[in-house]
Protein backbone atom coordinates (compact mmCIF):
# COMPACT_ATOMS: atom_id res chain seq x y z
CA UNK A 1 0.00 0.00 0.00
CA UNK A 2 1.25 3.26 -0.78
CA UNK A 3 1.70 5.90 1.93
CA UNK A 4 0.21 8.51 0.53
CA UNK A 5 -3.20 6.35 0.27
CA UNK A 6 -5.53 6.75 2.96
CA UNK A 7 -8.75 6.22 1.52
CA UNK A 8 -10.71 4.05 -0.30
CA UNK A 9 -14.13 2.99 -2.58
CA UNK A 10 -16.62 0.71 -1.15
CA UNK A 11 -19.97 -0.32 -1.85
CA UNK A 12 -22.21 0.32 1.08
CA UNK A 13 -25.36 1.09 2.83
CA UNK A 14 -26.56 3.06 5.16
CA UNK A 15 -30.17 2.03 5.53
CA UNK A 16 -31.51 -1.44 5.21
CA UNK A 17 -33.85 -1.99 1.81
CA UNK A 18 -33.78 -3.11 -1.74
CA UNK A 19 -30.25 -3.53 -3.91
CA UNK A 20 -30.67 0.29 -4.78
CA UNK A 21 -29.83 0.84 -1.22
CA UNK A 22 -26.03 0.10 -2.54
CA UNK A 23 -24.16 3.58 -3.00
CA UNK A 24 -20.21 3.94 -3.59
CA UNK A 25 -18.37 5.60 -0.95
CA UNK A 26 -15.03 6.96 0.01
CA UNK A 27 -13.92 5.33 3.18
CA UNK A 28 -10.72 5.29 5.14
CA UNK A 29 -8.48 2.24 4.70
CA UNK A 30 -9.13 0.40 8.17
CA UNK A 31 -5.67 -0.48 10.43
CA UNK A 32 -4.90 -3.50 11.25
CA UNK A 33 -4.86 -4.19 15.03
CA UNK A 34 -2.85 -6.29 16.63
CA UNK A 35 -3.38 -9.50 15.38
CA UNK A 36 -5.26 -8.65 12.25
CA UNK A 37 -4.29 -8.39 8.20
CA UNK A 38 -5.04 -5.50 6.14
CA UNK A 39 -5.44 -6.83 2.52
CA UNK A 40 -5.92 -4.78 -0.61
CA UNK A 41 -8.63 -6.81 -2.48
CA UNK A 42 -8.62 -8.00 -6.07
CA UNK A 43 -11.99 -9.81 -5.85
CA UNK A 44 -14.78 -10.44 -3.24
CA UNK A 45 -17.06 -13.71 -2.92
CA UNK A 46 -21.07 -12.88 -2.95
CA UNK A 47 -22.94 -14.90 -0.36
CA UNK A 48 -26.66 -15.02 -0.16
CA UNK A 49 -25.75 -13.29 3.40
CA UNK A 50 -24.83 -10.35 2.10
CA UNK A 51 -28.37 -10.33 0.66
CA UNK A 52 -29.95 -11.02 4.15
CA UNK A 53 -27.28 -8.43 5.97
CA UNK A 54 -28.71 -5.52 3.03
CA UNK A 55 -32.28 -6.66 3.54
CA UNK A 56 -31.78 -5.94 7.52
CA UNK A 57 -31.99 -9.47 8.80
CA UNK A 58 -28.61 -8.79 10.47
CA UNK A 59 -29.67 -5.74 12.27
CA UNK A 60 -29.45 -1.70 10.78
CA UNK A 61 -26.12 -0.30 9.42
CA UNK A 62 -23.51 0.57 12.40
CA UNK A 63 -19.95 0.73 10.53
CA UNK A 64 -18.38 4.55 9.71
CA UNK A 65 -20.24 6.78 9.04
CA UNK A 66 -23.29 5.22 9.51
CA UNK A 67 -22.47 2.78 6.95
CA UNK A 68 -22.70 -0.97 6.36
CA UNK A 69 -19.61 -2.28 3.99
CA UNK A 70 -21.15 -6.48 3.38
CA UNK A 71 -18.52 -8.76 2.21
CA UNK A 72 -17.80 -11.99 3.93
CA UNK A 73 -14.90 -13.28 1.86
CA UNK A 74 -12.20 -12.37 0.18
CA UNK A 75 -8.75 -12.57 -1.69
CA UNK A 76 -6.09 -10.32 -2.83
CA UNK A 77 -2.40 -9.21 -1.47
CA UNK A 78 -1.31 -8.60 2.31
CA UNK A 79 -1.14 -4.68 2.47
CA UNK A 80 -0.18 -4.16 6.13
CA UNK A 81 0.22 -6.28 9.19
CA UNK A 82 -0.69 -5.68 12.91
CA UNK A 83 1.75 -6.81 16.16
CA UNK A 84 1.98 -10.13 16.08
CA UNK A 85 1.06 -11.60 13.25
CA UNK A 86 3.51 -14.48 12.04
CA UNK A 87 3.90 -16.57 9.30
CA UNK A 88 2.46 -14.15 6.87
CA UNK A 89 4.22 -11.02 5.02
CA UNK A 90 3.43 -7.63 2.97
CA UNK A 91 2.80 -9.01 -0.86
CA UNK A 92 1.64 -12.69 0.28
CA UNK A 93 -1.38 -13.64 -2.08
CA UNK A 94 -4.23 -14.49 0.14
CA UNK A 95 -7.88 -14.94 1.09
CA UNK A 96 -9.55 -14.25 3.86
CA UNK A 97 -12.69 -14.67 5.90
CA UNK A 98 -14.09 -11.62 7.09
CA UNK A 99 -16.61 -11.90 10.21
CA UNK A 100 -16.92 -8.68 10.53
CA UNK A 101 -17.56 -8.14 6.67
CA UNK A 102 -16.36 -5.63 4.66
CA UNK A 103 -15.32 -7.30 1.60
CA UNK A 104 -16.72 -5.05 -0.55
CA UNK A 105 -14.16 -2.71 -0.87
CA UNK A 106 -10.54 -1.65 -2.12
CA UNK A 107 -9.93 -2.89 1.18
CA UNK A 108 -10.35 -4.92 4.08
CA UNK A 109 -9.22 -6.22 7.10
CA UNK A 110 -9.46 -9.37 9.45
CA UNK A 111 -7.84 -11.74 12.20
CA UNK A 112 -4.95 -13.27 10.46
CA UNK A 113 -6.72 -16.56 12.21
CA UNK A 114 -8.79 -16.60 9.04
CA UNK A 115 -6.26 -15.51 6.46
CA UNK A 116 -4.29 -18.23 4.38
CA UNK A 117 -1.97 -18.02 1.03
CA UNK A 118 -3.85 -19.11 -1.44
CA UNK A 119 -0.87 -21.18 -2.95
CA UNK A 120 -1.42 -22.24 -6.69
CA UNK A 121 -4.91 -21.23 -6.81
CA UNK A 122 -6.37 -18.21 -8.93
CA UNK A 123 -7.09 -15.19 -6.34
CA UNK A 124 -10.52 -15.10 -8.91
CA UNK A 125 -11.53 -18.58 -7.66
CA UNK A 126 -9.31 -18.57 -3.96
CA UNK A 127 -11.73 -15.11 -3.29
CA UNK A 128 -15.70 -17.59 -2.86
CA UNK A 129 -13.59 -20.32 -0.79
CA UNK A 130 -13.33 -18.16 2.47
CA UNK A 131 -16.85 -18.42 3.90
CA UNK A 132 -18.18 -21.29 1.48
CA UNK A 133 -15.63 -24.27 2.38
CA UNK A 134 -15.17 -23.87 5.86
CA UNK A 135 -18.82 -23.53 6.02
CA UNK A 136 -19.28 -26.92 4.17
CA UNK A 137 -16.75 -28.46 6.01
CA UNK A 138 -17.86 -27.60 9.35
CA UNK A 139 -21.71 -28.77 8.18
CA UNK A 140 -20.39 -32.11 6.75
CA UNK A 141 -17.60 -33.26 9.39
CA UNK A 142 -17.81 -31.15 12.81
CA UNK A 143 -21.54 -31.26 13.10
CA UNK A 144 -22.89 -33.99 9.70
CA UNK A 145 -20.51 -36.22 11.19
CA UNK A 146 -20.48 -37.66 7.66
CA UNK A 147 -19.20 -41.14 7.37
CA UNK A 148 -18.07 -43.17 4.32
CA UNK A 149 -20.66 -45.32 2.89
CA UNK A 150 -23.51 -42.95 4.00
CA UNK A 151 -26.08 -40.82 2.09
CA UNK A 152 -26.38 -36.84 2.13
CA UNK A 153 -28.88 -34.47 1.15
CA UNK A 154 -28.03 -30.84 0.16
CA UNK A 155 -30.54 -28.51 -0.11
CA UNK A 156 -29.86 -25.29 -2.18
CA UNK A 157 -27.40 -27.38 -3.88
CA UNK A 158 -27.13 -25.26 -6.93
CA UNK A 159 -25.70 -22.10 -4.60
CA UNK A 160 -22.09 -22.00 -3.50
CA UNK A 161 -22.45 -23.93 0.20
CA UNK A 162 -24.39 -26.33 -1.68
CA UNK A 163 -21.95 -27.15 -4.50
CA UNK A 164 -19.26 -26.82 -2.33
CA UNK A 165 -21.04 -29.53 0.04
CA UNK A 166 -21.38 -31.93 -2.90
CA UNK A 167 -17.71 -31.93 -3.87
CA UNK A 168 -16.98 -32.23 -0.72
CA UNK A 169 -19.00 -35.10 0.71
CA UNK A 170 -18.10 -36.93 -2.15
CA UNK A 171 -14.20 -36.69 -1.45
CA UNK A 172 -15.07 -37.39 2.22
CA UNK A 173 -16.52 -40.73 0.61
CA UNK A 174 -20.50 -40.42 0.84
CA UNK A 175 -22.01 -43.43 -1.00
CA UNK A 176 -24.87 -41.10 -2.23
CA UNK A 177 -24.95 -37.41 -3.32
CA UNK A 178 -28.90 -36.07 -3.68
CA UNK A 179 -29.81 -32.48 -4.02
CA UNK A 180 -32.68 -30.04 -3.68
CA UNK A 181 -33.08 -27.20 -6.78
CA UNK A 182 -36.09 -24.26 -6.95
CA UNK A 183 -36.24 -25.20 -10.73
CA UNK A 184 -35.45 -27.92 -13.22
CA UNK A 185 -33.46 -25.17 -14.99
CA UNK A 186 -30.78 -25.68 -12.26
CA UNK A 187 -28.42 -28.55 -12.76
CA UNK A 188 -25.93 -28.60 -10.18
CA UNK A 189 -23.01 -31.44 -11.01
CA UNK A 190 -21.44 -33.91 -8.78
CA UNK A 191 -24.89 -34.53 -7.84
CA UNK A 192 -25.78 -38.46 -8.38
CA UNK A 193 -30.00 -36.87 -8.36
CA UNK A 194 -31.44 -33.82 -7.89
CA UNK A 195 -34.95 -33.29 -7.18
CA UNK A 196 -37.31 -29.89 -7.21
CA UNK A 197 -37.50 -28.73 -3.84
CA UNK A 198 -41.25 -28.31 -4.07
CA UNK A 199 -41.61 -32.09 -3.97
CA UNK A 200 -38.56 -33.68 -3.05
CA UNK A 201 -39.67 -36.86 -0.72
CA UNK A 202 -40.83 -39.10 -3.06
CA UNK A 203 -37.92 -38.91 -5.03
CA UNK A 204 -35.71 -39.64 -2.57
CA UNK A 205 -37.53 -42.16 -0.99
CA UNK A 206 -37.19 -44.09 -4.26
CA UNK A 207 -33.69 -43.39 -4.65
CA UNK A 208 -33.43 -44.76 -1.45
CA UNK A 209 -35.08 -47.76 -1.67
CA UNK A 210 -37.25 -46.63 1.15
CA UNK A 211 -34.29 -46.01 3.84
CA UNK A 212 -33.83 -42.36 3.86
CA UNK A 213 -30.82 -40.53 4.40
CA UNK A 214 -27.95 -40.09 6.89
CA UNK A 215 -27.56 -36.60 7.10
CA UNK A 216 -29.33 -33.40 5.23
CA UNK A 217 -27.81 -29.93 4.87
CA UNK A 218 -30.45 -27.38 5.43
CA UNK A 219 -30.22 -23.34 5.07
CA UNK A 220 -34.16 -23.15 4.23
CA UNK A 221 -36.77 -24.45 6.72
CA UNK A 222 -40.17 -24.31 7.50
CA UNK A 223 -41.50 -27.43 5.76
CA UNK A 224 -38.25 -28.61 4.09
CA UNK A 225 -36.88 -28.72 7.11
CA UNK A 226 -40.11 -30.82 8.52
CA UNK A 227 -39.49 -32.92 5.51
CA UNK A 228 -36.26 -33.60 6.04
CA UNK A 229 -36.94 -35.04 9.13
CA UNK A 230 -39.14 -37.46 7.88
CA UNK A 231 -36.78 -39.05 6.05
CA UNK A 232 -33.79 -39.66 8.08
CA UNK A 233 -32.00 -42.98 8.34
CA UNK A 234 -31.97 -44.52 11.83
CA UNK A 235 -29.10 -42.26 13.33
CA UNK A 236 -29.61 -39.77 10.65
CA UNK A 237 -28.94 -35.93 11.35
CA UNK A 238 -30.23 -32.52 10.08
CA UNK A 239 -27.92 -29.51 10.12
CA UNK A 240 -29.55 -25.98 10.07
CA UNK A 241 -27.97 -23.49 9.22
CA UNK A 242 -30.00 -20.71 6.87
CA UNK A 243 -33.57 -19.19 7.06
CA UNK A 244 -33.41 -19.15 3.34
CA UNK A 245 -37.44 -20.04 3.24
CA UNK A 246 -37.68 -16.86 5.63
CA UNK A 247 -40.32 -19.11 7.87
CA UNK A 248 -39.37 -18.30 11.18
CA UNK A 249 -38.55 -20.68 14.02
CA UNK A 250 -40.95 -23.67 14.68
CA UNK A 251 -41.18 -26.09 17.11
CA UNK A 252 -40.97 -29.75 16.65
CA UNK A 253 -42.60 -32.76 18.65
CA UNK A 254 -39.22 -34.03 19.90
CA UNK A 255 -39.68 -37.48 21.20
CA UNK A 256 -39.31 -38.90 17.35
CA UNK A 257 -35.92 -37.77 17.63
CA UNK A 258 -35.67 -39.17 20.92
CA UNK A 259 -37.28 -43.06 19.63
CA UNK A 260 -35.25 -42.95 16.22
CA UNK A 261 -32.07 -41.89 17.52
CA UNK A 262 -31.77 -38.75 15.59
CA UNK A 263 -30.12 -35.65 16.01
CA UNK A 264 -31.44 -31.90 14.69
CA UNK A 265 -28.00 -29.76 14.79
CA UNK A 266 -27.09 -26.08 14.25
CA UNK A 267 -24.15 -24.83 12.16
CA UNK A 268 -23.46 -20.84 12.16
CA UNK A 269 -19.85 -19.74 11.15
CA UNK A 270 -19.85 -16.82 12.53
CA UNK A 271 -20.32 -18.50 15.54
CA UNK A 272 -17.64 -21.04 15.05
CA UNK A 273 -15.42 -18.18 14.38
CA UNK A 274 -15.65 -16.56 17.75
CA UNK A 275 -15.32 -19.49 19.60
CA UNK A 276 -13.12 -21.86 17.71
CA UNK A 277 -11.38 -19.39 15.03
CA UNK A 278 -8.34 -21.83 14.64
CA UNK A 279 -11.31 -24.49 12.98
CA UNK A 280 -12.18 -22.11 10.62
CA UNK A 281 -8.05 -21.56 9.32
CA UNK A 282 -7.88 -25.42 9.08
CA UNK A 283 -10.73 -25.89 6.77
CA UNK A 284 -9.38 -22.75 4.92
CA UNK A 285 -6.07 -24.39 4.93
CA UNK A 286 -7.24 -27.79 3.85
CA UNK A 287 -9.74 -26.47 1.42
CA UNK A 288 -7.60 -24.16 -0.49
CA UNK A 289 -5.12 -27.39 -0.78
CA UNK A 290 -7.58 -29.54 -2.33
CA UNK A 291 -8.82 -27.14 -4.79
CA UNK A 292 -5.43 -25.93 -6.18
CA UNK A 293 -4.17 -30.20 -6.12
CA UNK A 294 -7.13 -31.06 -8.29
CA UNK A 295 -8.82 -33.13 -5.09
CA UNK A 296 -11.76 -30.98 -5.06
CA UNK A 297 -13.26 -30.24 -8.49
CA UNK A 298 -14.72 -26.78 -8.58
CA UNK A 299 -16.29 -24.66 -11.84
CA UNK A 300 -14.35 -21.76 -12.40
CA UNK A 301 -17.07 -18.66 -10.53
CA UNK A 302 -18.43 -16.08 -12.83
CA UNK A 303 -16.85 -12.98 -12.91
CA UNK A 304 -18.81 -9.26 -12.21
CA UNK A 305 -17.17 -5.82 -11.81
CA UNK A 306 -18.37 -4.65 -8.44
CA UNK A 307 -20.02 -1.43 -9.94
CA UNK A 308 -22.81 -4.01 -10.84
CA UNK A 309 -23.50 -5.22 -7.47
CA UNK A 310 -26.94 -4.22 -7.44
CA UNK A 311 -27.82 -6.23 -10.19
CA UNK A 312 -25.74 -9.39 -8.80
CA UNK A 313 -28.35 -9.02 -5.65
CA UNK A 314 -30.88 -8.64 -7.59
CA UNK A 315 -30.26 -12.17 -9.27
CA UNK A 316 -29.21 -13.75 -5.80
CA UNK A 317 -32.64 -12.87 -4.79
CA UNK A 318 -34.90 -14.39 -7.72
CA UNK A 319 -33.09 -17.23 -6.75
CA UNK A 320 -31.93 -17.44 -10.51
CA UNK A 321 -27.93 -17.05 -10.65
CA UNK A 322 -26.39 -20.57 -10.24
CA UNK A 323 -23.11 -21.60 -9.01
CA UNK A 324 -20.22 -18.52 -7.39
CA UNK A 325 -19.97 -14.98 -8.32
CA UNK A 326 -17.56 -12.81 -7.10
CA UNK A 327 -16.69 -8.97 -7.85
CA UNK A 328 -13.72 -7.60 -9.13
CA UNK A 329 -12.91 -4.78 -6.95
CA UNK A 330 -9.81 -3.81 -8.50
N1 LIG B 1 -24.99 -20.82 9.08
C1 LIG B 1 -23.91 -20.52 8.42
O1 LIG B 1 -22.82 -20.53 8.97
C2 LIG B 1 -23.99 -20.19 6.96
C3 LIG B 1 -22.82 -19.97 6.23
C4 LIG B 1 -22.94 -19.70 4.85
C5 LIG B 1 -24.20 -19.63 4.27
N2 LIG B 1 -25.29 -19.81 5.05
C6 LIG B 1 -26.64 -19.77 4.46
O2 LIG B 1 -26.72 -20.75 3.47
C7 LIG B 1 -27.62 -20.35 2.49
C8 LIG B 1 -26.98 -20.53 1.13
O3 LIG B 1 -25.91 -19.64 1.04
P1 LIG B 1 -25.06 -19.54 -0.30
O4 LIG B 1 -24.11 -18.41 -0.11
O5 LIG B 1 -24.58 -20.87 -0.71
O6 LIG B 1 -26.18 -19.10 -1.28
P2 LIG B 1 -26.16 -18.86 -2.85
O7 LIG B 1 -24.89 -19.24 -3.48
O8 LIG B 1 -26.70 -17.50 -3.02
O9 LIG B 1 -27.27 -19.91 -3.33
C9 LIG B 1 -28.53 -19.71 -2.94
C10 LIG B 1 -29.48 -20.63 -3.65
O10 LIG B 1 -30.48 -20.87 -2.68
C11 LIG B 1 -31.68 -21.18 -3.31
N3 LIG B 1 -32.79 -20.59 -2.58
C12 LIG B 1 -33.61 -21.29 -1.77
N4 LIG B 1 -34.51 -20.48 -1.21
C13 LIG B 1 -34.28 -19.25 -1.69
C14 LIG B 1 -34.92 -18.01 -1.50
N5 LIG B 1 -35.96 -17.86 -0.69
N6 LIG B 1 -34.42 -16.93 -2.15
C15 LIG B 1 -33.36 -17.06 -2.97
N7 LIG B 1 -32.71 -18.22 -3.18
C16 LIG B 1 -33.18 -19.31 -2.56
C17 LIG B 1 -31.55 -20.72 -4.75
O11 LIG B 1 -31.45 -21.88 -5.52
P3 LIG B 1 -32.74 -22.67 -5.99
O12 LIG B 1 -33.30 -21.93 -7.14
O13 LIG B 1 -32.24 -24.00 -6.36
O14 LIG B 1 -33.67 -22.70 -4.84
C18 LIG B 1 -30.23 -20.00 -4.79
O15 LIG B 1 -29.57 -20.17 -6.00
C19 LIG B 1 -28.03 -18.92 2.84
O16 LIG B 1 -29.25 -18.95 3.52
C20 LIG B 1 -26.95 -18.47 3.79
O17 LIG B 1 -27.37 -17.51 4.70
C21 LIG B 1 -25.21 -20.08 6.36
Amino acid sequence: MSNALSRMHAYAFKANGGPEVFERIDLPIPEPGPGQVLIEVAFAGVNFAEVQHRRGEFGAPDGPGGYDVPGLEASGRIAAIGAGVTGLAVGDEVAAYLPSFGGYAQFAVTAADFVRPVGALPLQVAAGVPCVYPTAYGLLTNVGRLRAGETVLIHSASGGVGRAAAVIARALGAKQVLGTVGSPAKKPRGYDAVFIREDFARGVQAVTAGRGVDLVLDPIGGPVRKTSLSLLAPFGRVVMYGDQGLHGDWSEDLWALWKNTQTLAGFNIGDVARRSPETIGRHLDTALAALASGELFYEPPTVVPIAEIADVHRSFEAGIHSGKTVLRIS
